[in-house]
This record gives structure tokens, sequence and C-alpha cells, in this order.
């Protein structure tokens, strides 16, 4: 055999090599967006619940690294989704009665006051912080006086900083997540692992907030409804619509599944296929249901990339808030689902009592932004 046959075929075996172990290796995604498709990905009939969990616990391992979670969330463990689903429950169960409802507004209030008196009026630092708080004291039990608002600014970032690095690079020193668990276990001395508990609230939370106070801000109608909601924080005001003038006032409940549709903090909801190794070159390895896009759809009326709260209105066809996705679907969706939009509201609606443009306004920076990307955004003393 020629030299130069020999180099061909060595080239030709290097690239086949090459392309197979990139095929084995590479994930790779096939993404849901119809609404139809994202339903059947997130409840698929006749999938025992070890297969669910296991398919979801794959692609969050990363959360494992980042901040140590050891939550349903990341194991395929059927014992420890039902003690954590049930410990989440017991939580909001106890908030959800008359005098632990009005004592979380009670703290959403006085967390609002301590980190409008913060040094730095960062908008994103802010409501990450007035959440953390309300979260930590309002279901947690923290004491407020013993969260100093440099330290709660200093594990807001800290957690937002490990879950971008957790996307992006594997390397993860343990050093500032023993910084975050330092001030967490001060906290909340009486749980273990508090960040399983506080992560899936105040991640999705703070986001909910921060842009319905965006909207809010720009549209006095909605102001008004979040004003009458901070009088008056019961489910009647928080489902009423009201007239105006010549204009609908859209309730508080509207404004906020609005802010679920068009802004879902959560995305993807993803899920990993497990198939045999020699499967894989020929399927996808992670579906992913893509919440953000199946919420544009047409079945939630029309134009719906611009936010019209009005369309959760029952003169609209359009479907109602359970009906939204942005809590997942099926036997893994969120436990708070219901909770979760009134304690959201609470929270804006003690923001936009301060941002009243006599003693507080909104400073925008140049685009709304979701995890990150707040940049140029600050709360001003007028
Ligand atoms: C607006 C706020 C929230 C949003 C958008 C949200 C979103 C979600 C989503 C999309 C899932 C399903 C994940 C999946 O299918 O893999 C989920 C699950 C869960 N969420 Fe939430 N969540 C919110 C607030 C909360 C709060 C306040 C708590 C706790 C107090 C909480 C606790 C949980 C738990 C325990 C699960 C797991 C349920 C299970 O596996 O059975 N969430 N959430």
């Amino acid at each position: 055999m020629s030299h130069a046959s020999i180099v061909l075929i060595f080239s030709i075996a290097v690239a086949v090599a090459v392309a197979f172990t990139k095929a084995f290796t590479t994930p790779s995604k096939r993404t849901h967006t119809s609404v139809r498709a994202v339903r059947t990905l997130l409840n698929p009939p006749d999938i025992p619940i070890v297969a669910l969990l296991r398919a979801r616990s794959i692609p969050n391992q990363r959360l494992v690294k980042a901040l140590g979670i050891s939550s349903t969330f990341v194991s395929d463990d059927p014992g420890v989704h039902d003690t954590f689903a049930r410990e989440a429950k017991v939580l909001i169960t106890a908030v959800s009665t008359k005098d632990g409802w009005s004592r979380l507004v009670d703290v959403a209030e006085t967390c609002v006051n301590r980190f409008l008196d913060a040094k730095s009026l960062d908008y994103a630092t802010f409501v990450q912080s007035v959440t953390l708080s309300v979260v930590l004291a309002g279901l947690l039990g923290t004491d407020i006086e013993d969260l100093d608002p440099a330290d709660v600014a200093f594990v807001t970032k800290a957690i937002n900083d490990r879950w971008a690095q957790s996307k992006s690079s594997t390397a993860l020193t343990t050093e500032v997540l023993d910084q975050i668990n330092h001030h967490i276990v001060r906290w909340v001395p009486n749980r273990t692992n508090p960040l399983n508990l506080i992560i899936p609230a105040y991640e999705t939370m703070w986001r909910v907030a921060a842009i319905a106070v965006v909207y809010s801000n720009r549209d006095c109608l909605l102001r008004d409804a979040f004003i009458s909601y901070d009088e008056n924080p019961t489910d009647d005001q928080f489902c009423a619509f009201s007239n105006e003038g010549t204009r609908a006032q859209p309730s508080v409940e509207a404004i906020i599944s609005e802010v679920l549709r068009l802004h879902p903090p959560t995305r993807h909801i993803t899920r990993a296929v497990v198939v045999p190794w020699w499967k894989r070159p020929f399927v996808p390895s992670v579906d992913v249901a893509d919440i953000e896009g199946a919420q544009k759809s047409s079945m939630f009326g029309s134009d719906t990339e611009s936010f019209n709260p009005m369309r959760f209105h029952a003169s609209q066809s359009a479907p109602r808030r359970d009906q939204l996705y942005a809590f997942g679907h099926g036997k893994l969706k969120c436990v708070a689902a219901s909770w979760a939009p009134p304690a959201a509201a609470v929270i804006t609606a003690k923001i936009m009592a301060k941002l009243d443009g006599v003693a507080f306004k909104l400073q925008e920076g140049p685009r709304v932004g979701k995890r990150e990307g707040w940049e140029g955004w600050s709360i001003q003393r007028v």
C-alpha cells in the first residue's frame, strides 16, 4: 500500500471516530412549542412517577453543585418527592389562614421599608432582597431584624451568579456556596438544607414582582389596581375587575396572570429522554417544553406578543389563570400554583404603594430584564 493510501485511510478513520464520539456524547435537544405538545411532554400518559422524576432530575443535576440542592428537583426517589412536596404544602397552608396571610402582608411591608433604607437602590437588588426576605420571614419564620440588608444583598447576588455559572461552566468552587449557607443556616436554623425550599420560591417570585411593578408603573389603571389591593389584600379584591371612566381596570389576578404568560420565570421545562446508549445518536437526549412559546399561541387570544391583562376578563374567550403553563402541568406541577400569584401580588402592591412619585420613583433602564439584564434600572428618592 502506498504512503498516500495509508494517510487517506488513517484520515478517514479519525474522521469517523470523531463523528461517532460526537454523535454519542452531544446532547441533542428537541423543543416542543405547541400547547398540545407541552401538555403531553409534561403529563405523559401511563408513565410511572419514578420515570417522571428521573427525567426531571437528570437535566437539573447542575443545581446540586451550584446550590447544593438535594430536593425532588434533582432526585428520582418518590419518597423524596412526597416528603418535599408535603413540606412545601405545610408552609403554604400556614400562611393561607386569615392570620397567616395578614402576617405575610405585614412582613412584606416591613421588608419594603427596610430595603428602601438600604444604601443601594439598584432595582433588581431591591426586588430580590425584598422577595428573599419575604420568603425567609414570611414562610420560614426568620426574624426580620436578623436580616441585615448587606447580607441579604450578598446572598441574592451569589445565588444569581451561581445559577448563571451552573449553565455555562462545571468548575465551581464550594467557597461561595459555603458563604451563602453560612447566612442561610443562621436565618433558618431548624431545617436541613433550607435552600431546597428557598430557591423554588425566591427564584421565581422576585421576577414576577419585578415585572409586575414595571408594567404597573407605566399605566395608572394597573397602578390603581395594586393600590386597591394594597388597601384590601383579600381574595375578592384580588379577582375584582372594575371600570374607571371609559377604560376597564383589570384585576390584580389578571395582571399577574399576564406577567406569568408573557414572562414566565421558568421559560423552559426540560426532561431527559432516557434511552439505551446505542440509540443515543438517533434520539434527542433532552426534550424541552417551551412554556414561553406555548403561552404566546393563539389559544391565549389575539396579539399575544403584547401585554394585555384584559385578555383574562370573562368576556374574552382566552383561558383562565389555571390554564397557564408557567407552573408546569400534570403530576409534577408546582404545589404553589394557587398561592404564589396573590403572594407575588402582595409584594408588588407594597412596592407600588411606595413608588408614588412623591417619595420614590422607578428609573427605567434600556430593557425589561429576565434573571439578568436589569442594568440601568434603579429606584430614586424624589
Ligand atoms: C410565581 C412563582 C412560581 C412559579 C412560576 C413556579 C414554577 C414551578 C414550575 C414550572 C414547577 C414544575 C417543574 C417541573 O415540572 O419540572 C414547579 C414545581 C414546584 N414548585 Fe414552584 N413556582 C413558583 C412558586 C413556588 C413557591 C412559592 C414554592 C414553595 C413555597 C414552590 C414550590 C414548588 C415545588 C415544591 C415544586 C415541585 C412539585 C412536585 O414535584 O410535585 N414554587 N414550580
